[in-house]
């Protein structure tokens, strides 16, 4: 039965206080207060963290239908208050770097276009032909604290390693990919903190990625930023700034989501000592299929990304009974609908076994994850790899101890204290 929409004042009375969102105990657990919103306030109106007001939308049915309406802008232009809340969406220090124009802040015809083009050069075979590097990537890793017995599993291996990777694919020279470290440790440290050091790390990666795309240009190589710029001289247009805010884009998205599997997902395993040992077991015996399905559950479970990024109403309108004013922001919960129990059955269970999983931690619709199979490949080898080589692998934190990090979009640990027999 359908729960009364928000703003109604009769559909207040007798049910319990709402939940308090955006708290310390929030963002340890936030799934409680998603299964209220699910119930009591399925679209609900909030004042974010920001001070920004936003729609959240958290059932499942409402979210999947919200992520492929094309009344619901990415263009922060739409948003009623763009002229005087500037700089209040989106990635901090992205205005002044001008890298707005990437494919998660633009609608068809020009998200049509690019999306065309950097698919012609972020091809499945590209991604299948980096699994050595990534296996290889996993191991030197591994190796830099697998003698010691302890490790913080964040910082050592689930940060370094999507970052890696993505320089790799982008064509960062090696000698420089330290750099880009440095910047993305200052973005996902501080995102939603100190915005001054975030934007100076914004813009000093939107000046080495110009100069990047321009030595590309003039030397091309196998990289990726060199296959976009080859499929943009085939016909199809693409800017100097279309370039580099799609090489920022592709760091900035591919980035902290994949920390935050690798992170939440081996987080998930050394709570569910049944699951993990399942898990084990299939990859001794040598059967991938577990860690497919399973990379995917744990994507549903307790996913990287908490809510899907901005979208505006360009019109007026209604979503899960509750009508929603042109200009107003409306943020889809991925890890609420994810949990809904209207979809998924026994939805707080963690299966590594489960196949009836069409789950929206890719999100859906035509924004769907450009970068899914890497970042399917980086999980795989990530947890497969950890497993194998410190197989009697534990937390070495009480789990109440543990730090979430407070940004609006992500949700992942500060860090992840584990210990292990040294290798
Ligand atoms: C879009 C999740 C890894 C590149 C998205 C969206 C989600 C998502 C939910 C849609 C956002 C929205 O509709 O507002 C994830 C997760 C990842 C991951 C959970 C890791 C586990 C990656 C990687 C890359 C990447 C490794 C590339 C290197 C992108 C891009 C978009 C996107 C470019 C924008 C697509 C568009 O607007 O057309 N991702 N992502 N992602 N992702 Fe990922």
């Amino acid at each position: 039965d359908a729960a009364p929409a928000t703003g109604c004042p009769a559909a207040t009375a007798g049910r319990p206080p709402a939940p308090d969102l955006f708290t310390w105990e929030f963002a340890a657990d936030p799934y409680p207060a998603y299964a209220w919103l699910r119930t009591h306030a399925p679209v609900h109106r909030t004042a974010l963290p920001s001070g920004v007001e936003a729609w959240l939308v958290t059932r499942y049915t409402d979210a999947r239908q919200a992520l492929a309406d094309a009344r619901l802008s990415k263009n922060p232009v739409h948003h009623s208050e763009s002229a005087h809340g500037k700089g209040k969406v989106g990635i901090p220090g992205e205005r002044s770097a001008n890298l707005m124009t990437h494919l998660l802040n633009i609608d068809p015809p020009d998200h049509t276009r690019l999306r065309r083009l950097v698919s012609k050069a972020f091809t499945p075979r590209r991604v299948a032909e980096f699994a050595p590097r990534v296996q290889q990537l996993a191991d030197d890793l591994i190796d830099g604290f697998a003698g010691r017995g302890e490790a913080d599993l964040i910082h050592e291996f689930a940060f370094p390693l999507p970052i890696y990777a993505i320089c790799d694919l982008l064509g960062v020279p090696r000698e420089d990919q330290d750099d880009f470290r440095d910047w993305a440790g200052m973005m996902i440290r501080h995102g939603g903190g100190p915005r001054g050091g975030v934007a100076r790390s914004v813009k000093k990666m939107r000046t080495y990625l110009a100069e990047l795309i321009h030595r590309k240009r003039e030397n091309p190589g196998e990289d990726l930023i060199s296959g976009l710029i080859r499929a943009s001289d085939h016909g199809e247009h693409l800017t100097e700034n279309e370039a580099a805010a799609m090489a920022f884009i592709l760091l900035f998205a591919g980035f902290e989501t994949t920390v935050n599997l690798i992170g939440n997902g081996t987080y998930a395993l050394l709570r569910h000592p049944a699951q993990r040992e399942l898990l084990q077991g299939a990859l001794a015996a040598g059967d991938t299929g577990l860690l497919t399905t399973g990379i995917e559950e744990l994507l549903r479970y307790d996913g990287p990304v908490e809510l899907a990024t901005w979208r505006f109403a360009t019109q007026e309108l209604t979503l899960g009974g509750q009508r929603i004013a042109a200009g107003d922001p409306v943020l889809v919960v991925l890890a609420a609908a994810d949990r809904d129990p209207a979809r998924f059955a026994d939805p707080d269970v963690l299966d590594l076994t489960r196949r009836d999983n069409p789950h929206l931690g890719y999100g859906h619709g035509i924004h769907y994850c450009l970068g899914a199979p890497l970042a399917r490949l980086e999980g795989q080898t990530a947890l497969a790899t950890l497993l194998r080589r410190l197989p009697d692998l534990r937390l070495g934190a009480d789990p109440d101890a543990l730090r979430w990090r407070g940004g609006l979009i992500m949700r992942g640990l500060r860090s992840l204290p584990v210990e292990f027999t040294p290798e």
